[in-house]
């Protein structure tokens, strides 16, 4: 290879690199130093395994406030499968410092705000204030499963009188999740597109990210909303805003779901080579992936991989259809906007169930069965989890 060619070759990776791929902004999150003296109660693994290794410290030491962050008492956490899946799988340490304290999601109180923190900003963050965030996955060793959270007030949202912190807890990733991901599809309307209401398939539609996409989708999209769940879920489903539920056990979802405009996949390891390959998508529509793999540990955690992979470049290169990689990050503005949809009632928060955060195992071990409807919620503080007038979780 010539210099010229060499050079070219270098220039066209960049231009690539720069165009598709995002460098996570967890990156960018340094997270706190451990306290010397502060102790709190938490939840810690210090190898991977199943949920054997998890276990509840009530002296591990609390996170050091630094002049950025915001100082959480926190009275309520939510599970997510990227918990399971990091703890499950020997991922890097530098992905998963341990000891770790599993969780991404937590509602709480503030209890104090970094010397850093904007106090000019229009909703100031003050002492006492109701917050929620969603925690960075990467890189961190500390995670929601503890008393305490020191996180960077640009990840935390406030939480409004009407809403509960368990509800507040529920909603951060998945909510998130679908956020980030349906914003690519709105910003890809063209003004000049004659209105017409669009369709979405939400796979998994009775999990936690599927009842928040459903609801966000028919509730501030104003899409028409098609789920697939078991059959005992259907009503479930309709109460919350879907307009046609696909059986997935009894009907093959391809066959019953022609040229919606977009897919949100959590099951993509399963559904995306079927989806692809029949009429699911309309010419032109979007294929969401948002890299779903199996609730069992079955060692094919990695879901589609290479596959995806290629039909992303396929999808890309020869069209017809729009494909997207979806990874949620933190981002407190966004949230801001979902637990302003909490507190007007637009959305409501699904849990599913709550366990006492001693009770840490069992609650991991229901959501790995892969059943849970909406979220699965972590009580730190019981007294006052409950309070705010606009609670209307579902119980299973
Ligand atoms: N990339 C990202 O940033 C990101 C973010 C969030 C989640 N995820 C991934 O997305 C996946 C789903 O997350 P989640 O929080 O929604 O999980 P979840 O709450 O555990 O999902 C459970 C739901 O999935 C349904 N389900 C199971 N198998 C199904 C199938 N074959 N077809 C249709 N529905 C099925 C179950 O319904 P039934 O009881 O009726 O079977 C249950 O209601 C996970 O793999 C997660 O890691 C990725």
């Amino acid at each position: 290879m010539t210099a010229k060619t060499f050079a070219l070759v270098v220039i066209c990776l960049a231009w690539a690199l720069h165009r598709y791929v995002r460098i996570p902004r967890s990156l960018e999150w340094r997270p706190s130093p451990p306290s010397d003296s502060a102790t709190m109660k938490a939840v810690l693994y210090t190898e991977h395994g199943d949920t054997s290794v998890l276990r509840v410290h009530q002296d591990a030491p609390q996170p050091q406030l630094q002049p950025h962050q915001i100082l959480v008492h926190v009275y309520a956490s939510s599970i997510n499968p990227c918990d399971y899946k990091n703890r499950r799988n020997e991922v890097p340490s530098w992905v998963v410092p341990k000891p770790k304290i599993p969780g991404a999601d937590v509602a709480g109180v503030v209890v104090a705000v970094g010397s850093g923190v904007d106090v000019e900003r229009v909703r100031p963050f003050r002492v006492g204030d109701r917050v929620a965030a969603m925690l960075p996955l990467l890189h961190s060793r500390w995670g929601a499963a503890a008393s305490y959270v020191a996180v960077d007030a640009n990840l935390v949202a406030h939480v409004g009188p009407r809403v509960s912190l368990r509800d507040a807890a529920a909603l951060p990733l998945v909510a998130l999740t679908t956020l980030q991901a349906l914003e690519s599809v709105t910003v890809s309307q063209s003004p000049t597109e004659a209105p017409r209401k669009r369709t979405i398939l939400v796979q998994a539609g009775a999990g936690g990210v599927g009842s928040f996409a459903i609801q966000y989708a028919k509730h501030v999209l104003q899409m028409r909303v098609i789920a697939t769940a078991s059959s005992e879920k259907a009503e479930f489903l309709r109460s919350i805003g879907c307009d046609q539920v696909v059986d997935y056990r009894n009907e093959p979802f391809e066959e019953v779901v022609h040229n919606v405009d977009v897919v949100l996949d959590p099951v993509s390891w399963l559904y995306e080579d079927r989806t692809l390959a029949s009429e699911v998508l309309r010419p032109g529509g979007h294929y969401l992936n948002i890299v779903g793999s199996d609730w069992a540990f079955s060692g094919t955690e990695q879901g589609n991989g290479p596959r995806s992979l290629w039909n992303w470049i396929k999808a890309k290169t020869f069209g017809p259809f729009k494909y997207s990689f979806v990874v949620v990050e933190p981002n407190g503005i966004q949230l801001q906007a979902v637990m302003d949809l909490l507190e007007s009632a637009t959305i409501r928060a699904v849990v599913d169930r709550t366990f006492a955060l001693d009770d840490v195992r069992e609650a991991y071990e229901y959501l790995e069965k892969g059943h849970a409807t909406g979220k699965v919620v972590l009580v730190h503080e019981k007294e006052e989890v409950e309070s705010g007038s606009a609670t209307v979780a579902e119980e299973s």
